[in-house]
């Protein structure tokens, strides 16, 4: 359990500085976060290479509804722990914390207001394989 909480703690961590570095890109836009070695995407998937297809969260879009799976397994030992939804700007539009004995897949679903648009980022979160980020655009 205490592992858990650990992954947890790291996770909001992470997110908070993903929040962080999106004020920065506000000003130099276009520009995609990089934090090598501590998130992971399909581009750089590091020392994680070959896990983006199991870890790189996906992105499907309809209307204004989007949906975050994570094509993982969910068991005790090895699960993914959580998703968010966040803005280029850092503003958390949504999140979900998943349990192994609970959930048995990893996904998520979130509405995303009229008033944003532009550059998205899905997170997730495995309690193995570190952090993942995919971009995307509504
Ligand atoms: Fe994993």
């Amino acid at each position: 359990m205490s592992n858990r909480r650990t992954f947890i703690k790291t996770t909001v961590l992470v997110a908070s500085g993903l929040a962080v570095s999106g004020a920065a890109l506000a000003k130099g836009k276009g520009k995609s976060p990089t934090f090598p070695g501590i998130i992971y995407t399909r581009n750089d998937q590091g020392i994680w290479e070959g896990k983006a297809g199991s870890h790189a969260p996906e992105v499907t879009i309809k209307d204004r509804k989007v949906t975050v799976y994570t094509n993982h397994t969910m068991t005790e030992e090895h699960y993914i722990v959580r998703h968010t939804v966040v803005t280029e700007k850092g503003k958390v539009l949504g999140s979900k914390t998943f349990y192994p004995d609970k959930d048995k897949k990893a996904i998520s679903e979130y509405k995303i207001p009229d008033n944003i648009s532009g550059r998205l980022y899905a997170t997730s979160f495995c309690n193995k394989h570190d952090f993942w980020l995919t971009e995307f655009e509504i």
